[in-house]
C-alpha cells in the first residue's frame, strides 16, 4: 500500500467530516474492545482515533489493527466521521471525529520504547537525552523547535529588511576573549598547532566593518567551555550583528526592533518602543544584578547609614570595617516559618553571606527579630521607615562587603518571588542596561580585566578617568534585559589602533602578548577602520522565554546534559589511535 498521505492527523476537523482521507504516522496507542480497535495515530500536527471496526474494513485489516502496537509505522485510509456526543474527547484537538478505517498497512515496527511519548509522562532527564529521538516526538519539544524556526525565520526576514547583509564567518578560527574556555580543534597539517572554536564571531564582524559591510548578521553558532546551567549550553546560537558610523541608539533601535517583530509573530504581543533604560549602577543599587528581574519589587534599600550606631553590633562591626547593611522587604511573609527561614538562611550562604538576619512586623504591631537581644524600638522604627514595612512584612538583612551584600540579596529577592509565587509568567520586563563598567577587578589574577570584552570602547564623559581611575570608567555597553535573563550584549568597539593597544595594556596584556593574539587586528585597524558597534543575543535563550521552558535542553534539537556530554551518541568520545597519532597527539592520563 502506498504511503503517500493526502491530510495531516492533527489538522483534520468536523468540516472533513465525510471525507477519505489517508493518514501515515506513529501508533500513540491502541485500545482493543472486542469487535473494535480503537488506535490513535500521531503525526507532526498532533493526534486522531482511528476506528478498526471488522464489518466496515474486513477480518484482514481488521487483524492489522488488532496487530498494533505503540510506535509502529502505519499507513491507512479511511472516513472521518462526526462522533456520537458521548464519545467527544476534549483532551484531543480532534476529539470530535474520527476515522474509520478501510485500509492499513504496518510501514515498520518499533520495539517498546524505552520512554512514553507524552508530555504528561515524567520521565528521566538522562533517559530521555540518550533517547533524544524519540524525546523529540513528544508534542512540546516538536511544537518549541517549531516556535524556534519561526522566531529564526522571522528574524532573517527583518534583517533583511532593514539592508543587512547576513555572511557567515568560520568555526576554525582563534581564541576570542569571550571569558570563557575555548573548545581546541588539533591540527593535523600543522602539528602541535590548534585551531579555537568561536565563542563568538566578534573579531570577524569588527573586520567586516572595516571591509564596508556596513551592516552584517548571522545566526552563529557559538562554543564555550564552561558549566552548563539552565540558560547555558557549551553550544549555542546567537543572533549576532554589527553595524558601522553608529551610535548606542542606533544598534538598540535594530535590537528592540528585532525583538518587537518577533513578539508580535509568535506571542501576538505588542511590544512598547523604544524599550525603557536602566543605567548598571541603579539595577545593581535596586536589584543586586545587572540583569534584575523586574516582573516583581522587592527593591534592595540601603540600611547602612542606620546600622552605624544600631546597638547590633554584628551591623556596627561591618560599618566600621567598611561594609554595608542593606535589605528587603518582603510584604505578607510574617508568617514564615522558622523552617522555611532557615532554608532562606542556607540558600543566601551560596552567595557567601554568613547569615540572614530579619526582622518580623508581625500584623498586631508588634515585631520580633532574629537578633531580639539588640532590638531597639528606634531600630524597628528605622527600618520601617527605610524599608517602608507594614504589619505582615519581613525584612532580611545582608551585612558585609558591598558585592556580597548587593548579590546575596540580588539571589534572596528572586528565591522568595519563585518559592511564593511573586512572579506572573505571562508577562515579559524586557529592557536596556547601559552604562557598565569598562573593567573589573578580578581578585584572583589581580588585574583588570574587561566586563564586557576588550575591543569595547570608553564613555567620552569618563576619558579623564583611564589612568587615574579606570575602575571607574564606564563602557558604551548595554545588555538587553528579560526576566532576570540576560538576552544579550553589544558595545561600540574600539576602532583605533592605539586605543586598543592601550586597552589591553590596561588589562595587563603585554604588548608581545597582544600582538601575538591580536597582531592582525591592531594592523587591521590601522587601514581606515570606520566607527562601529553591534550586539549579539541568545536564540536558545530567547525561545526558552517565548516557549515558557526553564532550560536551553527544551528549545535545542540535540543538547548536552549537564556534564556537556551527549547521552545519546556518547560524546565526548575517545578516538583511535591512528587519528592521535595522525595529529602528534599522546594522550596523558592524570593521577585523578
Ligand atoms: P555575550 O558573551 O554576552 O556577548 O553573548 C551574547 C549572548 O549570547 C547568549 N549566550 C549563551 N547562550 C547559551 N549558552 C551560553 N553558554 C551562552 N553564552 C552566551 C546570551 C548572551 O547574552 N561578542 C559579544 C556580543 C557583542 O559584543 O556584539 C558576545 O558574544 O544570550
Amino acid at each position: 500500500m502506498n504511503y503517500k498521505r493526502n491530510a495531516y492527523c492533527g489538522a483534520l476537523t468536523k468540516a472533513n467530516t465525510g471525507e477519505s482521507v489517508h493518514l501515515s504516522g506513529w501508533v500513540q496507542r491502541t485500545r482493543d474492545v472486542g469487535g473494535v480497535v480503537f488506535v490513535w495515530l500521531r503525526d507532526r500536527e498532533g493526534i486522531v482515533q482511528l476506528v478498526f471496526e471488522e464489518s466496515v474494513c474486513g477480518k484482514d485489516v481488521f487483524e492489522i489493527g488488532r496487530s498494533l502496537r505503540g510506535e509502529y509505522v502505519v499507513t491507512c485510509v479511511g472516513e472521518v466521521r462526526m462522533r456520537d456526543a458521548a464519545a467527544v474527547n476534549k483532551e484531543l484537538k480532534t476529539g470530535e471525529i474520527e476515522v474509520f478505517v478501510t485500509e492499513a498497512a504496518i510501514l515498520n515496527k518499533s520495539e517498546t520504547p524505552p520512554i512514553y511519548i507524552d508530555d504528561k509522562a515524567e520521565e528521566n532527564e538522562l533517559i530521555r537525552l540518550k533517547y533524544r529521538y524519540l524525546d523529540l516526538r513528544r508534542p512540546k519539544l516538536q511544537n518549541n523547535l517549531r516556535l524556534r524556526s519561526k522566531i529564526i525565520s522571522t528574524i532573517r526576514t527583518y534583517m533583511t529588511e532593514q539592508s543587512f547583509t547576513e555572511v557567515e564567518t568560520p568555526v576554525l578560527t582563534k581564541s576570542t576573549p569571550e571569558g570563557a574556555r575555548d573548545f581546541l580543534v588539533p591540527s593535523r597539517l600543522h602539528k602541535g598547532n590548534f585551531y579555537a572554536l568561536p565563542q563568538s564571531p566578534q573579531i570577524y564582524k569588527q573586520l567586516l566593518m572595516l571591509a564596508g559591510f556596513d551592516r552584517y548578521y548571522q545566526v552563529a553558532r557559538c562554543f564555550r567551555d564552561e558549566d552548563s546551567r539552565a540558560d547555558r549550553q557549551p553550544e549555542f546560537t546567537q543572533l549576532d550583528l554589527e553595524m558601522s558610523f553608529v551610535e548606542p541608539e542606533d544598534v538598540q533601535t535594530v535590537v528592540e526592533g528585532a525583538f518587537a517583530r518577533v513578539f508580535e509573530a509568535v506571542k501576538g504581543i505588542n511590544i512598547q518602543l523604544p524599550l525603557p533604560r536602566m543605567t548598571w549602577r541603579d539595577a545593581m543599587e535596586n536589584y543586586g544584578s545587572d540583569k534584575p528581574d523586574t516582573r516583581f519589587e522587592m527593591k534592595i534599600k540601603n540600611f547602612t547609614d542606620y546600622a552605624k550606631n544600631c546597638g547590633f553590633p554584628l551591623f556596627e562591626n561591618c560599618v566600621n570595617e567598611g561594609g554595608e547593611v542593606r535589605g528587603i522587604c518582603a510584604k505578607n511573609l510574617s508568617t514564615l516559618t522558622r523552617k522555611e527561614l532557615d532554608s532562606y538562611g542556607e540558600f543566601v550562604k551560596s552567595y557567601r553571606a554568613k547569615g540572614l538576619p530579619y526582622l518580623v512586623f508581625n500584623k498586631d504591631g508588634t515585631y520580633k527579630s532574629s537578633f531580639n537581644k539588640f532590638l531597639t524600638p528606634e531600630f524597628a522604627e528605622n527600618a520601617r521607615k527605610v524599608f517602608e514595612a507594614e504589619n505582615g512584612d519581613i525584612v532580611f538583612f545582608a551585612s558585609d562587603k558591598k558585592n556580597v551584600v548587593l548579590q546575596s540579596l540580588g539571589a534572596l529577592r528572586c528565591e522568595i518571588a519563585k518559592r511564593t509565587g511573586l512572579i506572573d509568567p505571562n508577562k515579559y520586563n524586557l529592557f536596556w542596561v547601559t552604562e557598565f563598567p569598562l573593567l573589573e577587578y578580578d581578585e584572583e589574577e589581580n588585574r583588570f580585566v574587561a566586563m564586557h570584552h576588550p575591543f569595547t570602547s570608553w564613555m567620552d564623559e569618563d576619558q579623564d578617568k583611564i589612568s587615574s581611575d579606570p575602575g571607574a570608567v564606564r563602557a558604551k555597553a548595554y545588555d538587553l534585559v528579560m526576566n532576570g535573563i540576560e538576552m544579550g550584549s553589544g558595545s561600540i568597539r574600539i576602532h583605533s589602533s592605539d586605543i586598543q593597544a592601550q586597552m589591553f595594556d590596561l588589562i595587563g596584556i603585554s604588548k608581545e602578548d597582544a600582538q601575538l593574539r591580536f597582531g592582525f587586528l591592531l594592523d587591521a585597524f590601522k587601514y581606515g577602520t570606520p566607527p562601529h558597534g553591534g550586539f549579539a543575543f541568545g536564540i536558545d535563550r530567547l525561545t526558552m522565554i517565548l516557549t515558557g521552558s526553564d532550560s536551553l535542553r527544551d528549545v535545542i534539537a540535540f543538547p548536552k546534559a549537564s556534564n556537556a556530554a551527549c547521552l545519546m551518541m556518547a560524546t565526548p568520545s575517545d578516538v583511535k589511535q591512528d587519528q592521535l597519532d595522525a595529529l602528534d597527539i599522546a594522550i596523558v592520563k592524570s593521577e585523578e
